[in-house]
């Protein structure tokens, strides 16, 4: 067979959190530098890349349905390669073949530096294939979970736009009874500051003034003797960025020192991330979240003495086996007590793998109840948000903006508090700054009018 001389086509679909984003531009540069192009749609695509979250069953079962769906495109096209890689293949492994015998590839997180080499191993395969005539192609599963991995040297593909997402830590230590990330994605391992630096001063001269520093535990990140509060701090004096924000952060590590370079370095956000989980001690203890319900409130209100100004958002599970319906009012108590600005609500989804799916089974609260207690809080939750956004209509606040907004004629940003504002203007101002006064809101979101004269960044 002939190999073709245009170079070969790359789509990556990614589901899931902030870091699978940022994985999934770290595939798409890994594929850029061994001379993929990477395209917007399966369509044209040589190989299409599922990136996966296995956070919940509910986000499994969209990557099998849309799998699926892509094996209709590989019926017409049979070379087509179709790869799941990220916390869903890390999880399944090689049983992924068994529920989508279509894959082709199954890589963890702790492969992407090896894609090249195995979508060239696929390819040789089935060019020798074809001579042997076999039935169906290999198929491989790359799912080492490596120590030594730590991504050094190994550069994303980003969109162009003022703001960027930063890895600086991979992993978990953790071992919170719900969640499978320690057993997909590792324990912690954290990247070489001076290589985090180089690329953020590398971001400032292509126009990015905000960054995003990523990490399971974020704030638990050390590297020799240099802390997360001395990372954060060092990263917020570059020269050329404005606005620097974390996810997520561990309650337990957000220490004085964190709180006063929060309050202390200008270009750090006015926006906290607290993953309460629950509101009641048994529950956390259970979860093995390692604090307990006044631990939290002494966080925030330290939190809240040094930066007045912080909005306060949270993830809360529901249902976690054996958590009886005081205990879930327990959680609807923390929410009215410390009125967070955003959560995040979830059901508790069973892991398999993880020690909460060996309670019990008397203990696991019946779907109904579950699906009762998480609209409750959603209710809860959404009224306080709806009520402390209420309060804030009137504040004329700094925005990024950064994208179009959904109306015509409209554009979209973030206040420094992480508030999302729509407002009367041209995308040619994206990645500018400006003053907005914000003049309603729905509740979740705000509408408002700029004040002022916009401002130009980075050196236009
Ligand atoms: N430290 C991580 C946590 C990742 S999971 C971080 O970067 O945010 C994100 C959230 O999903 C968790 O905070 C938790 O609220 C929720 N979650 C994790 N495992 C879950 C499970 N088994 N069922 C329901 N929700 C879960
Ligand atoms: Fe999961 Fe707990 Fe780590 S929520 S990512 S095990 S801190």
């Amino acid at each position: 067979m002939t190999k073709s001389t245009r170079s070969k086509r790359a789509y990556v679909e990614t589901y899931g959190c902030q870091m699978n984003i940022s994985d999934g531009e770290l595939m798409e540069g890994i594929l850029t530098n061994s001379g993929f192009e990477i395209v917007e749609g399966p369509e044209n695509a040589d190989v299409v890349l599922v990136n996966t979250c296995a956070i919940r069953e509910h986000a499994e079962n969209r990557v099998l349905g849309r799998v699926a769906q892509l094996n209709g495109l590989k019926r017409e096209r049979p070379e087509l390669v179709i790869g799941v890689t990220g916390c869903m293949a890390q999880r399944m492994g090689e049983t992924l073949f068994e529920r989508a015998p279509y894959v082709d590839l199954v890589m963890g997180p702790d492969g992407y530096r090896g894609l090249p080499d195995a979508l060239e191993n696929l390819e040789e395969y089935r060019t020798n294939r074809e001579s042997r005539s076999s039935v169906r192609g290999p198929q491989l599963a790359i799912l080492d979970l490596s120590l030594g991995e730590n991504y050094q040297g190994l550069e994303q593909r980003r969109t162009e736009g003022p703001t960027a997402w930063i890895p600086i830590q991979r992993g978990c230590n953790h071992r919170c009874t719900f969640c499978i990330v320690p057993y997909v994605r590792g324990p912690e391992k954290n990247r070489d500051p001076l290589e985090i630096l180089n690329e953020v001063r590398d971001l400032v001269t292509r126009g990015v003034t905000e960054v995003t520093l990523l990490g399971q535990t974020v704030n638990s990140y050390t590297f020799a003797d240099l802390s997360f509060p001395n990372l954060l701090s060092e990263i917020a004096q570059v020269e050329g960025i404005r606005r620097v924000r974390f996810t997520s952060p561990h309650p337990n590590d957000v220490t004085p020192e964190l709180v006063e370079v929060m309050a202390t370095e200008p270009a750090v956000c006015e926006h906290l991330h607290l993953p309460a989980q629950s509101g009641n001690n048994r529950t956390l203890k259970r979860m093995l979240r390692r604090y307990t319900v006044e631990i939290l409130l002494e966080k925030v209100e330290m939190v809240r003495a040094e930066i007045p100004e912080i909005a306060l958002s949270t993830d809360i599970i529901v249902a976690f086996p054996g958590e009886t319906d005081d205990e879930f009012r327990d959680t609807l108590e923390l929410m009215k007590t410390v009125r967070f600005d955003e959560a995040f609500t979830y059901k508790y989804s069973a892991r398999e793998g993880t020690p909460a799916t060996r309670l019990p089974a008397d203990q696991f609260v019946p779907p109904r109840e579950a699906q009762a207690r998480l609209e409750e809080l959603i209710g809860v939750s959404r009224g306080i948000r709806a009520e402390v956004n209420a309060g804030e209509v009137g504040r004329t606040d700094e925005v990024l903006i950064e994208r179009v907004a959904r109306n015509p004629g409209q554009i979209l940003g973030r206040t420094r508090r992480n508030k999302v504002v729509a407002f009367n203007g041209d995308s040619v101002r994206i990645g500018c700054y400006t003053q907005v006064m914000l003049e309603t809101t729905t509740g979740a979101t705000f509408a408002g009018r700029e004040i002022g004269q916009p401002e130009l960044v980075g050196g236009t």
